[in-house]
């Protein structure tokens, strides 16, 4: 929001509210033994207070909700500059593709926008049931369940999968969704180290005996490190110890394999050996929900039990339509995927010809670069905007702050001028920031 429309909202809100004022009761002020309870007292906002005051001190001005006026393809417009940008998660550039955006307003000028009920009851449109076969009949799955957000997928999955007596192993890498959702289930869980499957292996080896259910997550592709899991070995796993194996494809499907299939197309392995395969709208599909693709009986499941899905709206007409179409033009065109393997693949190499670390990601769209050190990753992110790229850090606590970084999220329109000239500065602003914290600190 611009500085002009937020003064303009709150003109607008305080007239309202005078308005309202005079059709209200005086609120009877009982006293009360307890205080107000005030959010500010939160330990979480003081965290936050503090790392702002930080910031502020230190000079260095906070990177996160930087507003866009305009983002299209590999472009954004920020502070009225055009920079090239790296900060977004529409890895094959369909967001403003004019077959996306025609079946939106074709969509909502029959449908409207809202289903305006749960699907359970009156939410359910034709287009539910012929998206939910095309995401199945992409991956090569008995059947598949949209919902309304990733987050909510993975969470909802989880808390209808297992409870109280069963155990989850995750990945200690993987997304908050998949965490918070163990949580809410009730069952106990084990977060193995990164990838370590022969550290699952050996726990399950000792404790399998006591859990009736237990599951193993995982993703397709580390959203902050860029990396797969050998898939293989974790089915071998499931397999040995008879569990379920849960693959969040939030960033691998439309990135990895050679036609956007996720990571088994990429690692050569039948989408059958995982019981339930993860996937977003919100990032190759350019839009927003999320869904569940297995065996027929794993779709009843959720769409009889599943939280997220029974109490929650169906999916909304146009982020149906976009996302349906996002896949229509992924399956006609799947050059999209090879140009960015290519791009990964030549970020790579450049990468580390200039000396930067890319830890273990591999070529593929999310690039880290470490810096190493919280508040240079977040100097380096404001100095790198100010040159006409936005990339965006990840810090501590999201990471340990000795691998705090920079991530790249590759589109596959990015030029390879893009990536060289972004690259070049990045090393020069490391190295310049190396200077410049040993003086203030
Ligand atoms: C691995 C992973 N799973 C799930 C999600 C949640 O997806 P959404 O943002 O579409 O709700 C994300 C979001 O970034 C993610 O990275």
């Amino acid at each position: 929001m611009t500085q002009r429309h937020h003064s303009d909202l709150m003109a607008q809100l305080r007239a309202t509210q005078k308005e309202l004022d005079t059709d209200l009761p005086t609120p009877t002020r009982e006293i009360s033994a307890w205080p107000q309870p005030q959010f500010s007292d939160l330990e979480a906002y003081e965290r936050i207070a503090l790392a702002q005051a930080a910031g502020t001190q230190l000079g260095v001005a906070s990177p996160f909700f930087r507003a866009m006026e305009k983002s299209e393809g590999t472009k954004a417009v920020i502070n009225g500059k055009t920079c090239v940008n790296f900060a977004s998660y529409d890895y094959l550039s369909l967001n403003h593709h004019a077959k996306l955006t025609q079946a939106v307003t074709t969509a909502v000028e029959s449908q409207g926008v809202s289903v305006s009920a749960s699907r359970l009851v009156g939410g359910q449109r034709d287009f539910h049931g012929e998206f939910e076969e095309k995401i199945a009949r992409f991956l090569g799955t008995e059947d598949a369940v949209a919902l309304v957000s990733g987050y909510l997928t993975n969470f909802s999955a989880i808390r209808t999968l297992v409870g109280e007596g069963d155990l989850v192993m995750v990945d200690a890498r993987a997304h908050n969704s998949i965490y918070e959702g163990i949580r809410i289930s009730g069952a106990d869980h084990v977060s193995f180290p990164h990838n370590d499957w022969v550290w699952a292996a050996d726990y399950l080896e000792e404790n399998r005996q006591n859990y009736r259910q237990v599951l193993i997550a995982i993703e397709g592709l580390y959203s902050m490190d860029g990396d797969t899991p050998e898939l293989q070995k974790f089915i071998d796993l499931k397999r040995k110890f008879g569990t379920w194996l849960l693959l969040d494809e939030a960033h691998s499907i439309g990135v990895l394999g050679k036609t956007g299939r996720g990571l088994c197309e990429e690692q050569r392995i039948a989408p059958d050996q995982v019981d339930i395969i993860m996937g977003t709208l919100s990032k190759s599909f350019c839009s927003c929900g999320g869904f569940l693709a297995g065996r027929a009986e794993l779709g009843e499941l959720i769409r009889f039990g599943a939280p997220g899905f029974v109490y929650s709206v169906g999916l909304s007409v146009p982020n149906t339509a976009a996302a349906s179409e996002a896949f229509d033009l992924l399956i006609s065109d799947p050059e999209r995927v090879a140009r960015l393997h290519t791009l990964g693949t030549q970020f790579q190499s450049l990468a580390h010809g200039l000396g930067l670390d890319t830890a273990d990601a591999g070529p593929y769209a999310i690039q880290p670069v470490i810096i190493g050190d919280s508040l240079r990753a977040v100097w380096v992110s404001n100095a790198l905007l100010d040159e006409g790229f936005n990339v965006l850090p990840i810090i501590a606590p999201a990471v340990p702050d000795q691998s705090a970084r920079l991530r790249f999220f590759l589109n596959a329109d990015h030029s390879m001028d893009d990536i060289t000239a972004a690259l070049e500065t990045t090393a020069r602003l490391i190295a310049r920031s190396k200077t410049q914290f040993s003086r203030t600190l």
